[in-house]
C-alpha cells in the first residue's frame, strides 16, 4: 500500500532529449528493417503483379503518338560493369567484359557452367556485350577460311557486280550473304575445323539453349568505308517503326531472346579500323526498337558509344536489342574483316536459309574421318550442331510420330549422330537424311517412316 501511494506521488517524468533521440532512432530502424524486408521478398512486385493480372492498365502496343524517353535510357545506358560481377573475366574494357578463351578447361565442366552462367547475365541484365579473346586460337583456321572467302567474293563479284548493305550503302564493302552455306560447299576442310569449334556451342548453349541455328555473313569494310547508323538486329530491328509498333511489347523483349549476334575478327582490328561500336546496358530499354532512327537517340549514340579493338581470331558477342553500328576504317590500306553471326533460336526463324543436306553431304566423310579418331568428341558435336538441324519441328506427325516415350520425333543432328556410331558411308546417310525430310513434309506419304503407337 505505501508502494502504491509512493508512485502515486511521484512527478511525472519528462523524457530528456538522449532519449527522444535514442526513440527516433529507434523507430527508424525499425521502418528501414520493415522495408528492407519488404524489399528483400519483392511484396512491391508482388503487389504490382496483382493490380496488373486484375486491370488492364496500359495498351498492348506502343504508340507512334509517344516519344520513347530518353532521360530513361541515358540512365540505362550509364550503368558501370563492375570487375566484380563478373569473377571469370579476365578484365572490363570501355565497360565491356572480355574473356580470354585460351584459359578455360573445356572440359571441366563446373567451370564452363559458371562461365556460361555469367555470359547469359550480361545480355539479359549486363552490359548486353562481352569479346571472347582467342575464340579462335588456331589462325591457319581463319587464314584458310579467309582464302575461300576471297574466292567466292571475286566469283561474285565477275558475275553479279557489287552487293548492297543495307545499314551503309556504297561500295566500299565487300559481302558474302549466307557464307554458312557458300563456305561449307567452296572449302569443305576449312569449314569442318571452323564449326568444329567448341566455343560456338558454349555460347549459342548459354543465350539459346539446345538446338539453336547458325547463320553468318562475311563483311570487309575497305578504306574509307563509312560507319553504319546505330541499329538493332533481326527480328525486329528490321522492320520500320510502322511495323515495329504493330507487335505487342512483350514480343519486343522475346524478338531480343530469339537471336544471338556476334562476329569472328578475320582481321586483327585496331580501333583506326573501326570495329563495331557498342552502346553497353541499351538493350534493356524496352522502347529500344522504334528508338534507335529517331535523332536524340541517334545523338546520344554518336556521343557516348565505344569500342574494343580485337585481333585475328577474337570474336565479339552481343544480344540483337544492342544499339551497335559498325565503326568506319579510316586506315589508308587496310581491310577489316569479320564473319557476322546470327545464331537462332530452335523456336525462332533463321534470317537466310539454310539447306543443311547438301553441307552434310560435302562435309560427312571429314567429319567421319574426325569421329573415327577421337569418337563423339566436343570438336565432333559442335559441328554437328553448328551443320544440321537441332530442331524437329515443324514436321509431319502422321509419317514422323514421336518415338515410344518420347516427345518428338528424330532430328537431323540425332541421325547424324546415329549414323557415325554406326558406321554409315556417306551415301547411306543422305539417303536417311533425304527419306526424313521427305517424310517430314506436309505432302510426306505413310510409309515405311510410320509408326503407330498407342490407341
Ligand atoms: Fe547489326
Amino acid at each position: 500500500m505505501a508502494k502504491s501511494q509512493n508512485r502515486t506521488n511521484m512527478p511525472p517524468s519528462t523524457p530528456g532529449r538522449s532519449t527522444v533521440a535514442i526513440t527516433a532512432a529507434a523507430t527508424a530502424a525499425s521502418i528501414a528493417s520493415i522495408a528492407s524486408l519488404l524489399y528483400y521478398l519483392d511484396i512491391p512486385s508482388l503487389l504490382q503483379q496483382r493490380v496488373q493480372s486484375r486491370k488492364v492498365v496500359e495498351s498492348r502496343c506502343y504508340s507512334l503518338n509517344t516519344k520513347p524517353s530518353l532521360p530513361e535510357f541515358q540512365i540505362l545506358t550509364q550503368q558501370i560493369t563492375l570487375p566484380e560481377t563478373y569473377p571469370l573475366a579476365s578484365g572490363v574494357e570501355e565497360n565491356v567484359p572480355i574473356y580470354d578463351c585460351a584459359s578455360f578447361d573445356l572440359t571441366d565442366a563446373s567451370s564452363t557452367d559458371k562461365l556460361q552462367d555469367e555470359l547469359h547475365h550480361n545480355l539479359t541484365s549486363g552490359p548486353g556485350v562481352y569479346i571472347l579473346r582467342n575464340f579462335f586460337a588456331d589462325a591457319t583456321v581463319i587464314d584458310a577460311t579467309n582464302r575461300a572467302f576471297e574466292e567466292i567474293i571475286t566469283r561474285e563479284h565477275e558475275a553479279s557486280g557489287t552487293k548492297g548493305d543495307h545499314f551503309a550503302p556504297g561500295n566500299a564493302n565487300a559481302r558474302i550473304w549466307n557464307a554458312f552455306s557458300k563456305h561449307a560447299l567452296q572449302d569443305p576442310e576449312s569449314y569442318v575445323q571452323y564449326f568444329s569449334n567448341p566455343w560456338f556451342k558454349l555460347v549459342c548453349d548459354s543465350y539459346l539453349g539446345p538446338g539453336y541455328k547458325i547463320t553468318t555473313q562475311v563483311n570487309i569494310v575497305r578504306p574509307g568505308g563509312k560507319a553504319q547508323r546505330p541499329h538493332r538486329d533481326y527480328h525486329l530491328g528490321f522492320q520500320t517503326d510502322e511495323d515495329v509498333v504493330a507487335w505487342p511489347k512483350a514480343v519486343h523483349q522475346m524478338s531480343g531472346l530469339l537471336t544471338l549476334q556476334g562476329a569472328v575478327a578475320h582481321t586483327d582490328m585496331p580501333l583506326e579500323s573501326g570495329p563495331t561500336r557498342l552502346l553497353p546496358y541499351s538493350q534493356t530499354f524496352g522502347e529500344g526498337f522504334r528508338s534507335y532512327r529517331r535523332p536524340e537517340f541517334i545523338e546520344y549514340f554518336e556521343s557516348n558509344h565505344v569500342s574494343v579493338a580485337m585481333r585475328k581470331g577474337d570474336a565479339v558477342f552481343f544480344s540483337p536489342s544492342l544499339f551497335h553500328a559498325a565503326g568506319e576504317n579510316t586506315t589508308a590500306n587496310f581491310d577489316r574483316s569479320a564473319n557476322l553471326i546470327q545464331v537462332s533460336s530452335a523456336f525462332g526463324k533463321t534470317m537466310e536459309t539454310i539447306d543443311s543436306l547438301p553441307l552434310i553431304d560435302k562435309t560427312y566423310d571429314l567429319l567421319a574421318t574426325k569421329y573415327r579418331a577421337k569418337g563423339l568428341s566436343m570438336e565432333v558435336d559442335a559441328f554437328i550442331r553448328a551443320v544440321a538441324e537441332g530442331y524437329p519441328f515443324p514436321t509431319n506427325l502422321d509419317c514422323r510420330p514421336p518415338a515410344p516415350g518420347g516427345m518428338a520425333p528424330e532430328s537431323e543432328q540425332q541421325i547424324l549422330r546415329r549414323g557415325l556410331i554406326e558406321g554409315w558411308d556417306r551415301e547411306t546417310m543422305m539417303s536417311e537424311l533425304g527419306e526424313m525430310r521427305e517424310a517430314s513434309s506436309a505432302n510426306g506419304k505413310i510409309g515405311r517412316h510410320t509408326t503407330v503407337f498407342g490407341t
